[in-house]
């Protein structure tokens, strides 16, 4: 009898989950009432199943874990052990595993499935630092939808992206992959990132669920090196490092991944204050949190966990609610509910949040809504994509240097030397985290230029960069020592009339586990440019890199200079445009360059200290060898046009809400687009501020001789700060206000609040 009540009570529910709803979109009262009705007939191990991630049988982004195996994954997807999958890419292996888990196990949970879709899936835009170049926040809300349509087409229905981590130390290889290292620029494009991916309805299936990841502090790991200890303070923990994580849960992210660092002691993952008190209570997030890979047993090695089980207990109390490749939950959780040493309060908390984000994606109602073979063809790989990759790719490019005006190239009748391994390389533009792009399939640079076909171009290597297999788990990278090839490039620079030479890093110099002690020029290719610019020094340096770089002697001697990243599939074609004129290019750096490493964390917005200078005595803050200031500041990058800024008013009329106006003319000879910057500085503050903070950008665009008055307004979000409390204040008294093209702004004025 009581089997048939459950069986009973299972169809009613099972049924109802499936019920077409009235409304294209859930209201979140039906979601919770099905959420609830669910719940009240799984049992404790499917609830904890929930709480389980398996990555796929193939890619692997993390530590391959000595546990699981495939035929142990499918009998735990059976059992309904399993609550997403991560890694299972394309609609026929996503298919196989969603079958498993709806047909073969008592419940028919659907998997919610999981990918590294970080700039782009199998189409690649620029990395996010260079998206983050643009400042052009629309552009960058777009690209994410492409990422979404374009792996939502290959049956993934969740990307783990926005990384939102604030970080101003170069060294870090993850720089390639968040917004660079200001928290205003870095909050805004959290808000775009995660409305691209999300879109307005998480049930369309040409959107993702996106994840804020990750939480906290991880971009200010010791020393750059990665997963390394972070020890920050209340300010900065408050004023930097959270604010780019409460805008994304602001914008409705609907999941968050912990990081695998410690902050101030304790791992993320097993963190009640940042998970608990702050996500899930002062910020009242109610969607889920995922470990980063295997981050939960990593407790042990951190010296938080005596043992797995122990990790188990601490990661569930703390606010994890999924365990990725720790396999910690599967075989622990269920006996320390048992032991009360977990309540079961925590796992339905768990199960709730992960299955209302399930019926959110409409995965009830249909499993396999993703498993679109024909739109998998039609969608992936598309004019469509690589048309908004071309675009964003453009935007993303800064001009550090132009002088005696060597770009934009004429277009005929020059002798073109294109030197440096990286011009012909078709898989480094493709950067870092790009799983699912095929090798060697990005527009080379060789190729952009290629097109324009007026030039007598040559092409000669000069330098490799990095020898060596450069695979995710036993990477052979060593920087090539090789000059045989100087001579064949400095032939074909001697015959030129304008060199241009592409050089920087591979793509996976840049990156997860991809520190670096040093940001020169990897291997031989800073004596590669310096043995050029002996016989012709008409040269354009076109950067490829993930991350500033210290080119000082380049900037010294080198007159143009082209920040071009590592741009995605359209990168050859992004920079002949930008190189012969067709596009003038605006970016502006998201990242302060260093001039030595040794700066290094070096970033425009520091405090003043209580010893400024320079003074004539030297106790001052300062190196006796190097200066203080940056190679190329935060927000500089030049255009084909110039701009002039002047007129700076500020009308306090209105307190809670002032006025900042300047006009901008464009002063040059062709059309051209400005990232218009103000910076706030709150002179006297009860907690130190900063020397400057941005705190608006308007991007712009003038034809020649046009001039636009541009206002900004600024309330108490602008004005305020967080405390040594964590309370967020505004505190009357004098504000100093800067505006101009870059962080070394050319207007100032002040004004009493
Ligand atoms: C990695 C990264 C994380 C990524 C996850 C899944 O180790 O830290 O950002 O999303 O594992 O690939």
């Amino acid at each position: 009898m009581k089997k048939c009540i459950l069986l009973l009570s299972i169809f009613f529910v099972l049924a109802n989950c499936k019920s077409e709803s009235k409304l294209n979109v859930e209201s979140k009262s039906d979601i919770d009432k099905k959420v609830d009705s669910l719940l009240g007939v799984m049992t404790l191990e499917e609830k904890i199943g929930q709480m389980n991630q398996y990555n796929g049988f193939w890619d692997v982004t993390g530590p391959v874990p000595s546990e699981g195996d495939a035929a142990k994954k499918y009998d735990h997807l059976r059992k309904g052990l399993v609550g997403s999958m991560l890694n299972v890419r394309g609609v026929a292996n996503v298919r196989k595993v969603q079958k498993v888990a709806v047909e073969e196990s008592r419940l028919g949970i659907p998997l919610i499935i999981g990918f590294d879709v970080i700039h782009g899936y199998e189409t690649q835009s620029p990395i996010p630092l260079a998206e983050s170049a643009s400042w052009d926040l629309e552009a960058i809300k777009k690209s994410a939808q492409m990422a979404a349509k374009e792996a939502a087409a290959a049956g993934i229905n969740w990307t783990f992206a926005p990384m939102v981590d604030i970080s101003r130390d170069a060294r870090w290889g993850r720089v390639m992959e968040g917004a660079g290292e200001d928290v205003y620029l870095g909050s805004k494009i959290a808000v775009a990132r995660v409305e691209g991916f999300q879109g307005e309805d998480l049930s369309n299936e040409e959107t993702l669920v996106a994840c804020a990841k990750h939480f906290a502090a991880y971009g200010f790991a010791e020393s750059g090196k990665d997963y390394n200890t972070a020890d920050v303070g209340v300010s900065t923990l408050y004023n930097t490092i959270l604010p780019p994580f409460k805008a994304a849960k602001d914008a409705g992210v609907r999941t968050f991944m912990n990081s695998f660092n410690e902050l101030n002691g304790i791992p993320a993952t097993g963190d009640k204050f940042l998970q608990r008190e702050i996500l899930k209570g002062e910020w009242n997030f109610d969607g889920f949190v995922v470990s980063d890979w295997g981050s939960i047993m990593e407790m042990m090695d951190h010296g938080f966990a005596k043992d797995k089980k122990h990790a188990a207990e601490l990661a569930a109390n703390a606010g994890s609610d999924m365990d990725m490749e720790s396999y910690a939950y599967v075989n622990e959780l269920a006996n320390l509910v048992k032991e009360g040493k977990v309540s079961e309060a925590v796992i339905n908390d768990a199960a709730r949040r992960i299955l209302k984000v399930k019926f959110e994606l409409g995965l009830f109602k249909d499993p396999y809504k993703y498993c679109n073979e024909t739109r998998e063809k039609e969608v992936i790989g598309s004019k469509e994509m690589h048309d908004a990759a071309l675009d964003m790719a453009k935007k993303s490019i800064v001009l550090l240097k132009n002088e005696n005006n060597i770009l934009p190239l004429e277009k005929e009748g020059k002798k073109i030397a294109l030197i440096g391994a990286l011009a012909a390389d078709k898989n480094s533009p493709l950067g870092s985290w790009r799983l699912a792009a095929k090798d060697n399939s990005a527009i080379s640079v060789l190729e952009g230029m290629q097109k324009y076909s007026g030039n007598q171009l040559t092409f000669s290597e000069g330098a490799k960069v990095v020898f060596g297999n450069t695979n995710f788990i036993n990477e052979v990278e060593v920087n090539s020592k090789d000059t045989s090839k100087f001579q064949e490039a400095i032939q074909n620079a001697k015959k030129a009339d304008v060199v241009v030479m592409v050089l920087g890093e591979v793509g996976f110099q840049s990156g997860e586990a991809r520190s670096r002690a040093n940001l020169g020029l990897p291997g031989v290719q800073q004596e590669l440019l310096e043995e050029i610019y002996k016989v012709n020094k008409n040269i354009v340096l076109v950067l490829n890199n993930g991350r500033p770089l210290t080119i000082t002697w380049a900037d010294e001697h080198i007159p143009t200079i082209v920040e071009a990243w590592q741009l995605g599939s359209q990168a050859g074609n992004a920079i002949a445009e930008v190189l012969y004129g067709d596009y003038n290019p605006s970016g502006k750096l998201p990242m302060t360059f260093p001039r030595a490493v040794g700066q290094v964390p070096i970033y425009y917005n520091p405090k003043n200290t209580g010893r400024p200078g320079p003074k004539k005595e030297v106790f001052w803050s300062h190196y006796q060898d190097e200066s203080n200031a940056p190679l190329y500041p935060f927000g500089h990058g030049l255009s084909y046009t110039t701009f002039k800024y002047e007129n700076i008013s500020v009308d306090t009329s209105l307190k809670e809400n002032i006025k900042v106006s300047v006009t901008v003319t464009n002063t040059g000879k062709v059309k051209g687009k400005e990232v218009v910057q103000l910076y706030l500085r709150d002179v006297i503050g009860s907690v130190t501020r900063p020397i400057k903070e941005l705190k608006g950008f308007e991007l712009i665009e003038l034809e020649p001789s046009a001039s636009k008055e541009i206002t900004f307004n600024l309330t108490k979000n602008e004005l305020g700060f967080f405390n040594n409390k964590g309370e967020f204040i505004v505190e009357p008294g004098e504000f100093k206000v800067f505006v101009g093209g870059s962080s070394v702004t050319s207007l100032e004025t002040i004004f009493n609040y």
